[in-house]
């Protein structure tokens, strides 16, 4: 992923430093990528992203905005027919049709992943833990519950923050070998740099987020973002 910057010392120095970058509006049109444009969702982002807001109402507002973007991510899912009775008489109502999975980008995914569940109550939770490298930002993997048996007809890898794209990118190609035969990726902010990366590496997964920020800072992180999102999240600042 983004190229490594590390002084002869072997001292870390700033990954991103001189790394060129698209603007938002190259990738503003990019196929399967779709960025919320709804007033409720501006509105609650705006009060994440504030310095002043505390880890329990941050996450408070990651499940809410993670419900918006699950609501929109599953609007294309497959139906069934299922009869029932009303207390008026017979009807063919429906009911979401095969598996449907979540897999949280440990840890700061664990929020969104909660509000998969609110939305979709037997949502399967596939866990994977990957932890990004602050000196080159290559994403490492440290744990994986991810089960064998394979019964989903679609799963949805999430994470607040897609930054160089790395962790995102290594979540999918984890899901792919699992054969899952439909995959998204739902975030709430990513910088241009990583949405380009993760449309072109997987240009066959639905990428959903609720906001495109301008760009990465020298350290990798979105600007302006809403800095670390999983120490904002569990109060780890
Ligand atoms: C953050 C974030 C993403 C990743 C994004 O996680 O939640 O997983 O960085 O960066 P990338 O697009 O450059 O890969 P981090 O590795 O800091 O772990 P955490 O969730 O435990 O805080
Ligand atoms: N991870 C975060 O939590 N925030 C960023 O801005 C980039 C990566």
């Amino acid at each position: 992923m983004a190229e490594t910057n590390i002084s002869s010392g072997g001292r870390p120095t700033l990954p991103m430093q001189g790394v060129p970058q698209p603007s938002r509006d190259e990738v503003l049109n990019l196929p399967r990528v779709h960025i919320s444009t709804h007033p409720v969702m501006a509105h609650k982002m705006t009060a994440l992203r504030d310095k002043n807001t505390q880890p329990p109402e941050f996450y408070r507002l990651v499940k809410e905005i993670g419900a918006l973007l699950a609501y929109e991510a599953t609007s294309s899912l497959a139906l069934d027919r299922l009869p029932i009775e009303t207390p008026m008489g017979p009807m063919i109502g429906q009911r979401l049709a095969g598996g449907i999975g979540v897999t949280p980008i440990l840890r700061a995914g664990l929020g969104l992943a909660e509000a998969f569940r609110e939305v979709i109550p037997d949502v399967q939770v596939w866990h994977l833990g990957l932890r990004r490298d602050e000196n080159t930002l290559q994403a490492m993997e440290y744990y994986n519950q991810l089960p064998h048996r394979v019964d989903l007809q679609v799963c949805y890898a999430v994470d607040p923050m897609l930054a160089t794209g790395g962790s995102a990118i290594d979540a999918i190609n984890i899901l792919k070998r699992r054969g899952i035969p439909r995959l998204s990726y739902v975030g709430i902010i990513a910088a241009p740099y990583g949405l380009l990366k993760l449309a072109q590496t997987h240009p066959d997964i639905d990428i959903f987020i609720a906001a495109l920020d301008e760009s990465l800072n020298d350290r990798g992180y979105i600007v302006p973002g809403l800095g670390d999102a999983g120490d904002r999240q569990f109060g780890t600042v």
